[in-house]
């Protein structure tokens, strides 16, 4: 069987979403943070399928089918584990070596020479910016522009010098060909002579998650002021490494943020200044409009995205475009209202990142920010006016699946306006209804879930309340560094009940330790029948606790009391006996 590298399997992971590919063959429904559907892999009547975006993973509380986007491809297609990967790798537009002596096939090595010819051009601009006599004048703009020194450092910031064609002459030195240099887009040729891409320019090199530089942005040095001789921003075309639509430019930092929103902002000025301010859960898109495959990546590793774009007509323009776009991949997004600045790095330098951060919490649901744009577009004194923001503000709510949420808001309109809310409840249910006609045909109108099947799991004699247990802590290990340690503490790996659950909990534990966070996905390709399906519960647990900590303590409890009665049950030594049960008596009843 061919191997395949940590790294192609992250790859195939990170491009193919779980949601997106089991579309394809059950209507899911979101339900809770989750998605369900009726079973692929069994006949049933009510849903009991579910898959799990944030997790990536699919289980069925049927029959207990489960695992990750691998494993479901394998059992829908009757698909090898090679196979498997192989469709989704073509999928994404992935390039899959048949084993690992053609690593050398042309198309692999060509990208893996692109960055490592990106990275070394990274260092020249960088050594240009910060070395370099001649770099005065971008060393004296980013000063203006409050750059700090550990700032150019972190981003790699640099400086392409203002010469036709220095970087070019220095990767033919370092033995890069023409060729090469041309189609990593750092070059070009024109007339007859080959120019550099980016000339007189402070270089912002895009990074993606795993830390591969794969194209650079170049600003003019100019101020706004002065006007503009030429583009403000050059961008890197895409190239075999690197598609705008599918990278932002930051991510990798702020990828490791453990906070639930990521602040999506319009420029690259804006993502450094804020970072070096202090807030880090920040990204931009590159000089394009959001797309649904950065949507897609942004929601996979936060639950919300705030939108701060430019506070000018087009970037409001911008931010409808993106909350539509966000919405569409079934993503949660709010607004962040900027006043008085025109982009958040002015913002910052005028009021200073305490005032951001309180925008930051202050940010608006997107319906909300949604209807008062629609409301300023018409004269609400006129009857005409009111009648035409009433209908458009019934279509901005089409869509929103909370009911309450809808009742809301229409109360709000009708206060506004003084039409009465059944009149606007009755424009909204219509758009509503149209909308929903165009996407669901009525026989597949899916009932709604009830938490039987998940409770039943946990319940069921099949499963030792020790088991249970385990899994309930697993569970809860594999979601939080803190609660993880707690269990390791009481808990070592081989502490555990059975082999599925030892193997998990050692994974668990040691990717904290490396600095990661566990992925279920990703744990569950060591496992495969029986054991898949024992693991995949682990990640199935829809219980939520009011104190996660305090319910890792009283697992910890249960567990070793149950693991002492099960000692208790089988010791015939009298005094041994006794003593067990006097250990028993410190952990108290139940
Ligand atoms: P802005 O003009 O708002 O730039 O464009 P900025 O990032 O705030 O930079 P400063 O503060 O003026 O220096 C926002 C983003 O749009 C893209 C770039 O990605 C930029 O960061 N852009 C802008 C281009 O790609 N080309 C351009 O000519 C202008
Ligand atoms: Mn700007």
């Amino acid at each position: 069987m061919p191997y395949y590298s940590d790294e192609i399997i992250n790859e195939v992971f990170l491009e193919n979403d779980i949601v997106d590919y089991v579309s394809q063959y059950v209507r899911l429904k979101k339900s809770g943070r989750d998605y369900s559907g009726l079973c692929p892999f069994h006949r049933e009547k009510t849903p009991s399928f579910h898959v799990s975006q944030d997790k990536q993973l699919f289980h069925c509380f049927g029959c207990g089918a489960s695992g990750n986007l691998v494993q479901f491809v394998m059992r829908i297609e009757s698909l090898d584990f090679v196979e498997a990967l192989k469709l989704l790798a073509d999928r994404a537009g992935i390039f899959l070596p048949e084993n690992e002596s053609t690593y050398n096939n042309a198309e692999y090595e060509k990208k893996q020479l692109i960055y490592k010819m990106n990275a070394d051009a990274a260092r020249f601009f960088y050594h240009t910016l910060v070395d370099s006599p001649n770099s005065e004048t971008a060393r004296q703009y980013l000063r203006e522009r409050k750059i700090a020194a550990k700032t150019i450092t972190s981003y790699g910031l640099g400086y392409a010098p203002d010469s036709f064609n220095a970087l070019f002459e220095h990767l033919l030195k370092s033995g890069y060909s023409q060729e090469d240099i041309i189609r990593a887009d750092l070059a070009a040729s024109k007339d007859g002579r080959i120019y550099d891409k980016f000339r007189n320019r402070i270089i912002f090199p895009i990074i993606d998650l795993r830390g591969n530089v794969i194209g650079f942005g170049g600003r003019i040095i100019q101020n706004e002021d002065d006007g503009y001789k030429a583009p403000k921003y050059l961008n890197s075309s895409d190239t075999p490494v690197f598609s705008k639509g599918r990278n932002l430019f930051s991510l990798n930092f702020a990828k490791r943020e453990k906070t639930n929103e990521i602040i999506l902002v319009e420029g690259y000025m804006d993502v450094i200044s804020v970072y070096q301010a202090g807030v880090r859960n920040i990204a931009a898109t590159l000089g394009t409009a959001l797309t649904e495959q950065q949507a897609k990546l942004l929601l996979k590793y936060f639950g919300e995205i705030l939108i701060c774009y430019d506070s000018d007509e087009a970037g409001q323009a911008a931010t409808l475009r993106a909350i539509d776009v966000i919405n569409s991949v079934g993503g949660k997004s709010r607004v962040i209202k900027l006043g008085g600045a025109k982009d958040p790095d002015e913002y910052i330098k005028k009021n200073g990142i305490e005032m951001f951060r309180q925008l930051v919490r202050k940010a608006v649901p997107s319906t909300e920010f949604k209807l008062s744009l629609i409301k300023n577009r018409h004269d609400l004194s006129a009857t005409d006016g009111k009648i035409k923001f009433i209908n458009d503000a019934a279509e901005a709510l089409v869509g929103i699946e909370d009911a309450v949420e809808v009742d809301a808001y229409i109360k709000k309109l009708s206060d506004e306006t003084e039409i009465g809310k059944d009149a606007i409840y009755s424009a909204y249910k219509k758009k509503n209804a149209k909308k929903y006609r165009q996407k669901t045909p009525q026989r597949l109108k899916i009932e709604k879930r009830t938490d039987k099947n998940e409770q039943a799991y946990f319940d069921a004699g099949n499963l030792n309340k020790l088991a249970a247990a385990e899994r309930r802590l697993l569970n809860l290990a594999a979601q939080h560094k803190k609660l993880s340690r707690l269990s390791e503490e009481s808990l070592p790996f081989s502490e555990f009940s059975t082999d599925v659950h030892k193997q998990l909990a050692q994974m668990i534990y040691r990717a904290w330790d490396a600095g990661k966070e566990p992925e279920p996905a990703k744990m569950l390709l060591n496992f495969s029948g029986e054991d898949l399906k024992d693991a995949s519960c682990v990640f199935y647990n829809m219980e939520v606790y009011d104190d996660d900590e305090q319910t890792v303590i009283d697992l910890i409890n249960h567990i070793k009391r149950e693991k002492l009665q099960m000692q208790i049950n089988q010791e015939k030594d009298p005094s041994k006996l006794k003593e067990l049960l006097q250990m028993l008596t410190k952990f108290g009843e139940e």
